[in-house]
């Protein structure tokens, strides 16, 4: 059981906030509803306070100091604007800003207002800090329209904060090391040999470790996602770099390394802009160095290594199976490529999760979902 503050903002989605109500009482958590003003106008909360089995609070102070968490649902373009901003003008935003757990927040808006600059800037604020966003998804809207803005299910936020809950300190005095995003190599002063790794599933495996209580450092290649907060982030463009950095860090307890290295390099990057000539330019490109088989080769008795492999099919399983004895890992997480859907620069992935005493294949799902599996897997070896 545990004690969650829910707060519902006011957006066509804000109905769905009584599903979510429903399911967190029906699984025996004490839920205190705060609506916005706004959000009465949409749902009564009478609806909030019939479901919880209990009246709104009229002293919201106690109910601070004892939550276990903060869920947000919908999360409004303007609640989540305040927030990022640190406004306190009603209920809920003075909760926010009074509430020092957890803070898990289900943004739910028009896609036009959620892809507006100011939108990012005020969402890459609260990842700052550490709130979980979960979603938006895509699909159709309430007026008709196509997009990303949608709320997630509520049986998807329910899940996530079940998550939250349930692995506040499994990781607790250990340090993780991630690497997350795509390598770039350099051809000449300006361009470079990359991949389409957006960094979303490094990211999300940063932010739940640290949800899970662990001290966390993310070696980011590119990344075209926010980083999470409260993770001591160390920037690797290349292969060489995010070598360096990933082998200086390698006393980690749990190194886990999802960024996309190149295997190759241009053998000789020129310092300048090549001009534009009639004739082909070829380019040889040199083996990069394997940071997996390093790390495997000096690890130490007790530390737990989780590699990627992204690959196709089944021959690519076949692969990944092989690349857990080869690399001395403890997991190796198979992402099949071929399928256009999931994995690179997707926000969802379905992966088989390889362990030397079985595999567990995810099915398909948010890839803060997938997080959630993989790191799952990785307390049960820390704690083997
Ligand atoms: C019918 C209707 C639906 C709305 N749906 C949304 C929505 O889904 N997301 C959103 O950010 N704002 C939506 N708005 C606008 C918000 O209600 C408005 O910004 C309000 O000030 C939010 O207040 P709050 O964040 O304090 O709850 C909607 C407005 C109307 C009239």
């Amino acid at each position: 059981m545990a004690r969650v503050l829910l707060g519902i903002t006011g957006g066509i989605a804000a109905y769905k906030a009584a599903e979510l109500a429903r399911l967190l009482v029906k699984a025996g958590h004490e839920v205190t509803p705060i609506l916005t003003p706004e959000a009465e106008t949409f749902i009564a909360a009478k609806t909030f306070e019939a479901l919880a089995r209990r009246e709104a609070p009229r002293e919201l102070y106690p109910h601070l100091v004892h939550a276990d968490l903060l869920a947000v649902a919908p999360l409004s373009a303007n609640t989540l604007a305040k927030l990022a901003h640190g406004l306190a003008d009603n209920v809920l935003t003075q909760t926010v800003l009074a509430f020092d757990g957890p803070v898990l927040a289900a943004p739910a808006m028009n896609p036009r207002m959620w892809a507006h600059r100011a939108t990012r800037e005020n969402v890459a604020k609260l990842r700052e800090r550490g709130i979980v966003l979960v979603g938006p998804d895509e699909g159709e809207l309430a007026e008709g329209e196509w997009g990303v803005g949608r709320m997630s299910e509520p049986e998807e936020i329910f899940a996530r904060v079940e998550a939250v809950l349930a692995r506040r300190d499994q990781l607790a005095g250990r340090r993780v090391l991630v690497s997350a995003g795509g390598t770039r190599e350099p051809l000449d002063a300006v361009r470079f040999l990359g991949n389409r790794s957006s960094g979303r599933m490094g990211v999300a495996l940063a932010e739940e470790a640290r949800l899970r209580g662990a001290e966390v450092t993310l070696v980011a290649a590119n990344l075209s996602v926010p980083p999470p907060g409260r993770v001591e982030l160390v920037p690797a463009p290349t292969a060489a770099e995010l070598e360096r950095e990933v082998l200086a860090r390698a006393d980690a307890d749990v190194v886990v390394m999802a960024a996309a290295v190149a295997d190759y390099r241009p053998a000789e990057p020129s310092a300048e802009k090549r001009p534009k000539h009639a004739e082909p330019w070829v380019v040889t490109l040199e083996p990069t160095s394997d940071v997996l088989a390093q790390l495997g080769a000096k690890r130490w008795h007790g530390q737990v290594l989780v590699g990627f492999a992204a690959d196709r099919g089944e021959t690519g399983l076949a692969r990944a199976r092989e690349k857990l004895a080869a690399k001395k890992s403890d997991l190796i997480v198979f992402n099949d490529v071929s399928r256009e859907d999931i994995g690179f620069d997707a926000s969802e992935n379905e992966v088989v999760l390889v362990t030397a005493t079985g595999e567990r294949r995810i099915p398909k799902a948010p890839k803060e979902r997938i997080a959630t599996e993989i790191l799952d897997e990785v307390v049960k070896l820390v704690t083997k």
